[in-house]
């Protein structure tokens, strides 16, 4: 049942806030210091590194889960696409981590790297939505995202959900392995209670888009740009913005600009910035001046600290909310889906049942 909405999709998108929250509620415990992760059977203590394998969407929520391992546990993680990983045969050291990402649970590419993982890495985890799934029942240990059924083909809640769910373990590993202290902990948790209220306020000034998309629909290609934890959120917004409206999109790591995509600048290729004001953005700034000087159309997603020193002359804007820079992707994963969904409907497209896509791919 859509309720009052026109699409799966839609609605799906509608109901990040309620179930993100739902997430968090499963894996946080709040005591009389504040909250924290609730206690699993995992200790990153036994392992060396974290491996990473998925597919599509779930394959870019890993590769953001990479950036905060990395950055808040020191963790060294490897990530990769499961039809790449399983043929590479990579070697395994004993003391990995072996994390596998699915919304379905049934993708057999990502079932197979699972496969090829157990002997070889010292624990499977999967992290994923349908509990019954043939990856969670050969898994060690089963991380359900709580996000409810996903049916719309383009996936979103899934997403978000995966990316809350590998915050939360991110957070718990810096505190295991003595990276961040109790304070720290306390905060990057409280950080990540706020966004389902961001996600409300900003689907609330879902109308704006409007026009925007208006514009977009006539596009023959979109570029995406981001640095960091948002790179892969740019990757996110090209693949939500090709699968259900057929427009060519790309993301790229916004330094990645001068090799190469910028040849494709002029006036026709809006090139979408995701910048939430953190350490980096002032080098995004500088890589949209040089998009700008090009005659090329700047949307720029940030907040409104962001939004101001960006300076007059973007094209267009979309103001958020205001996060820590830690859970921002999460954050942005919303403007990337509406920005996808209105362009699409504008187009006319199937959004719920986009051309050439299934929702769960049992077949390599
Ligand atoms: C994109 C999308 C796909 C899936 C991918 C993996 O919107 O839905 O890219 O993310 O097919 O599917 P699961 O998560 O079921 O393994």
């Amino acid at each position: 049942d859509k309720g009052s909405h026109k699409h799966f999709m839609a609605k799906e998108i509608h109901e990040q806030p309620t179930v993100m929250a739902y997430a968090l509620s499963h894996y946080t415990v709040t005591d009389a210091n504040g909250v924290k992760p609730a206690p699993l059977a995992l200790d990153f203590r036994d392992y060396d590194r974290v491996v990473i394998v998925a597919c599509g969407t779930a394959y870019l929520a890993g590769m953001v889960a990479k950036y905060w391992f990395e950055q808040i546990a020191r963790m060294p993680v490897e990530i990769d696409v499961a039809s790449e990983f399983r043929y590479r045969e990579p070697p395994v050291s004993p003391r990995t981590l072996a994390v596998f990402v699915s919304q379905s649970g049934e993708t057999a590419d990502t079932l197979a790297a699972l496969r090829y993982m157990k002997g070889k890495a010292a624990r499977i985890v999967g992290i994923v939505n349908v509990s019954e799934s043939s990856i969670a029942r050969e898994s060690d240990l089963v991380l359900p995202i709580h996000a409810g059924v996903e049916i719309g083909v383009a996936s979103t809640k899934a997403f978000t959900c995966q990316l809350t769910v590998l915050a939360v373990l991110a957070v718990m590993a810096a505190r295991q392995t003595g990276q961040i202290d109790a304070a720290r902990e306390g905060a990057l948790m409280s950080a990540l209670e706020t966004v389902p209220g961001a996600m409300a306020d900003l689907l609330a000034t879902e109308s704006r888009l409007g026009a925007i998309c208006w514009e977009l629909s006539k596009a023959q290609d979109v570029l995406f740009l981001g640095r960091g934890a948002m790179y892969p959120l740019a990757l996110e917004g090209a693949l939500k913005l090709k699968e259900i409206s057929y427009i060519h999109a790309e993301g790229y790591a916004s330094g990645e600009l001068k090799h190469g995509p910028i040849a494709l600048i002029d006036e026709t290729v809006p090139v979408i910035v995701m910048a939430p004001t953190d350490p980096l953005f002032d080098k995004t700034v500088s890589n949209m001046h040089e998009v700008m000087a090009r005659g090329g159309r700047i949307l720029l997603l940030s907040d409104e600290t962001g939004l101001a020193h960006a300076g007059q002359d973007v094209w267009e804007r979309i103001r958020l909310p205001r996060v820590d820079p830690f859970v921002a992707p999460i954050l942005y994963a919303v403007p990337a889906q509406l920005l996808a969904y209105h362009t699409a409907v504008t187009k006319g497209t199937d959004v719920d049942q986009p051309r050439n896509l299934a929702k769960s791919v049992t077949v390599e």
